[in-house]
């Protein structure tokens, strides 16, 4: 594998891979274009073919052509590999020798499979006008290859098995299975009078189905392909395949929980929708994300068991370091309805989006009017989420918001949050408490915002030391670093700040007056730098 990837390290050309996508134009030692993974009018992503990497200064995204190619397609590493050794006409060591695969088969049956449904949702009359129905129109039921599988035992086994696939490689798909109690050992379909939504793979490979009954009598309401070697349930996406790439360039996705809900968006024009279909929100659909944008905004149904979800799921992503917004759903309404029937509401509904914690923060505040419980559910509920952002920028934001509209002193919300504890997330997605003080043994957690700038500020160094003196981007870097190195000061101060302040109160219960005194003129100190760098930052 190694040997691989440096073989094609060395017959490809960053610049030539890169230029496949986007257009670039020479800077200086470097070359520069729009960048790809975030939306941009003037040029801030660099190209250098000395150190053949590429860096944004808009966004941040950095890496190798193998980093490029899988965020810009929005690929595994494997996938990514594969993509480069053709281009790069490397044979890569585990293709040699290797033949016609397991999978290879079992995605040929679910890709006649997905036909078979779609020519039998052209012959049901019932299950066209259920369709209709639910507000899909014609276009969106090609587009999804929307199917229906007929009220019968055996007509999509028979029909495949008629086409040469045997027994073991259907039920090897998920498409038949044998009963177990009944004397009848003949296998049967396991999709029977649904309509039928193909889950793609981010490639657009049909994985497995997932069928919605049509009848309200039949159970469950939506039925799901078992997993497989293709298909694992709890991690796939369902639109990531279509969304991918308007997730990267509008650099945001919008998570759904329905089939129903999935398609009726993007009918309505959010094509950067998608949805976990059947199980909760996880971590492994967070990390298929993160290569494309780490903004999503949740927009779950409008009622009790959506809002829990939201809340899980929004703290899941804060702790990966996504920027999380909610969506306020119309109660007793899904996306669903809204996308289907006011296409144009839904998209105003998204747009009015707010940053998980403000969302937590009004219900907490439309629910308690009482001023003294209000502070008790903030303190539960509240802080401890402006914790768990890294962000010292973000919390002072989230901070002098709430002093602003509950009247609370800021200092007295800093002491509250130094002593809150941030909520975690397990791998299964539950969420417990745990220590602050116990370092996360996890590298998926966000980077510190104090180390991401300093990654940032040592991007833009090297590249002012690759470009000559004349180069027209010199002024955007300088500026660019002031900017930085404006940002990494009030980093600095803010945790200093955060240090007195735990200090002053160890102080104050040991009534210790000189030390009290000398710390609260830090303190005050402190905070005078910190206005003084925000003025700076107006300026720059
Ligand atoms: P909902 O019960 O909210 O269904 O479940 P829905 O999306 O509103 O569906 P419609 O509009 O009535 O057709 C949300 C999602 O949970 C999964 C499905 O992905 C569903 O879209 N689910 C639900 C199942 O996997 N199995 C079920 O039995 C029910
Ligand atoms: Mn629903």
């Amino acid at each position: 594998m190694r040997g691989d990837v440096n073989t094609i390290k060395e017959r490809l050309d960053i610049a030539e891979v890169v230029s496949g996508y986007v257009k670039l134009e020479k800077a200086g030692a470097g070359l520069k274009a729009r960048c790809p993974f975030h939306n941009e009018k003037t040029p801030s992503f660099f190209v250098s073919p000395t150190r053949q990497n590429f860096y944004c200064f808009g966004c941040g995204a950095k890496g190798d052509i193998f980093t490029f190619v899988e965020q810009v397609e929005g690929l595994e590493f494997r996938d990514a590999l594969r993509l480069l050794a053709e281009k790069a006409g490397v044979e890569l060591d585990y293709q040699r020798g290797e033949s016609r695969t397991e999978k290879d088969n079992v995605l040929e049956v679910l890709e006649k499979a997905t036909l078979f449904f779609e020519k039998e949702l052209a012959k049901s009359k019932l299950a066209r006008s259920y369709i209709t129905s639910r507000g899909i129109s014609n276009a969106t039921v090609k587009s999804w290859r929307i199917g229906y599988a007929p009220d019968d035992w055996r007509l999509l086994f028979s029909y495949l098995q008629d086409m040469g696939y045997d027994k073991e490689i259907i039920t090897k798909a998920g498409l038949i299975k044998t009963s177990e109690t009944s004397a009848n050992k003949e296998p049967y379909d396991v999709f029977r009078d649904r309509i039928i939504f193909p889950l793609a793979d981010s490639n657009g490979r049909i994985i497995a189905f997932s069928g919605r009954a049509l009848s309200k009598e039949t159970e469950p309401k939506y039925l799901n392909s078992p997993d497989t070697i293709v298909f694992t349930k709890s991690e796939v996406l369902y639109g990531l395949d279509k969304a991918k790439e308007y997730i990267r360039k509008q650099n945001y996705a919008v998570l759904v929980e329905g089939q129903m809900d999935l398609v009726t968006s993007h009918q309505a024009g959010i094509n950067n929708t998608v949805a976990t279909s059947g199980t909760a929100f996880s971590r492994a659909h967070l990390e298929r994300l993160k290569h494309l944008s780490t903004r999503i905004i949740l927009a779950f149904d409008g009622d009790s068991a959506g809002e829990k979800a939201t809340e899980k799921a929004s703290i899941l992503g804060v702790s990966l370091g996504f920027e999380v917004k909610v969506a306020s759903l119309p109660e007793g309404l899904d996306p669903a309805e809204v996308a289907s029937k006011k296409p144009e509401e839904w998209k105003n509904i998204l747009r009015q989006s707010l940053p998980a914690v403000e969302f937590f923060f009004n219900t907490v505040q439309g629910q308690e009017k009482d001023s003294r419980k209000l502070g008790k559910q903030i303190e539960k509920k509240i802080l401890p989420m402006i914790k768990l952002t890294k962000s010292a920028i973000e919390q002072s934001y989230y901070i002098s918001l709430i002093a602003k509209r509950t009247g609370i002193k800021e200092e007295i919300l800093w002491e509250d949050l130094r002593k809150a504890v941030a909520p975690s997330v397990n791998l299964q997605g539950q969420t417990y408490v745990e220590d602050v003080n116990t370092k996360k043994d996890d590298d998926v957690i966000q980077k510190s915002y104090q180390e991401v700038i300093e990654e940032r500020l040592t991007e833009v160094r090297l590249w002012l030391k690759d470009l000559s003196d004349s180069a027209p981007e010199i002024a955007l870097l300088k500026k660019e670093e002031a900017e930085l190195k404006n940002n990494l000061s009030g980093v600095i101060l803010r945790d200093e700040l955060n240090n007195l302040l735990s200090e002053l109160s160890q102080a104050e219960l040991s009534k210790n007056n000189k030390l009290i005194e000398k710390l609260t003129a830090r303190i005050r100190e402190l905070h005078g730098q910190i206005r003084a760098l925000e003025e700076k930052k107006k300026i720059l």
